[in-house]
């Protein structure tokens, strides 16, 4: 029998600490601190950190990211666009993990998934490097299989599906979609195993609504940040 992610081990948990610095940034201070938060995180049993540094550097800056690296004791997931500039900061941190997302400057969080088919010959380009370097390249995705091989093609270590959609109609009580979702999510998940990718899930996760996802039995790595922060 294939050994899923958590019959290979404990299914693992990143925290993301971006509102951290988000609070932090709203009133122009030095607190709250990200790297408290993440020390207080890897202290109470947190697997990993991840941060985001978005290309306006609205909560995350380059000197967290470099404060992170000197300071937590668990792998850093370095989260940003496929930009040469960001390129260049995973090249010169080399963190453990990078995850690949898509960024517009006008939406509140990560709205959808990367379109790595759409844009493989790229991101082929810009994985090869970081692999190169021994960083774990993620691509943040939806469920859709063209995308999910394409991930593969493109030489990636990891997918994290986007459970965006499936927490937002679990949110609204739209039961059967939920669950198509869910259901979609599920065979994504295997597909993405069975191409030799690590398989990692993410966004608007809760107390409520995180069961599910934790038992796709693929999975093994949740990302999660606003809900343990707030
Ligand atoms: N994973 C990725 C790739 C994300 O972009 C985010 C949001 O920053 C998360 C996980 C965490 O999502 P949430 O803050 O909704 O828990």
């Amino acid at each position: 029998m294939e050994a899923t992610g958590q019959a290979a081990g404990r299914l693992r948990l990143g925290v993301n600490i971006d509102h951290v610095a988000t609070v932090r940034n709203a009133r122009g201070t030095d607190w709250p601190d990200p790297l408290r938060a993440a020390l207080l995180a890897e202290a109470a049993g947190a697997d990993g950190i991840t941060a985001h540094l978005r290309e306006d550097r609205r909560h995350i800056r380059d000197e967290d990211i470099a404060a992170l690296m000197a300071g937590i004791g668990i792998p850093l997931n370095f989260e940003c666009a496929a930009t040469d500039e960001m390129q260049q900061i995973l090249l010169k941190h080399q963190p453990h993990a990078c995850c690949l997302v898509p960024e517009k400057r006008e939406e509140r969080t990560t709205e959808g998934g990367l379109d790595v088919a759409g844009d493989e010959s790229r991101l082929g380009d810009f994985v090869a490097p970081l692999r190169e370097a021994g960083i774990r390249v993620s691509m943040f995705i939806g469920h859709a299989p063209v995308q999910i091989e394409a991930s593969a093609r493109i030489g990636a270590a990891v997918v994290e599906l986007h459970t965006g959609q499936y927490s937002d109609l679990d949110a609204e009580g739209r039961v059967e979609e939920a669950a198509a979702e869910l259901a979609a999510l599920r065979a994504g998940a295997a597909l993405a195993q069975s191409l030799g990718l690590e398989v990692h899930a993410g966004h608007g996760l809760t107390y409520d609504n995180v069961a599910p996802i934790a038992a796709i039995p693929q999975v093994m790595e949740l990302n999660i940040g606003h809900f343990l922060i707030g």
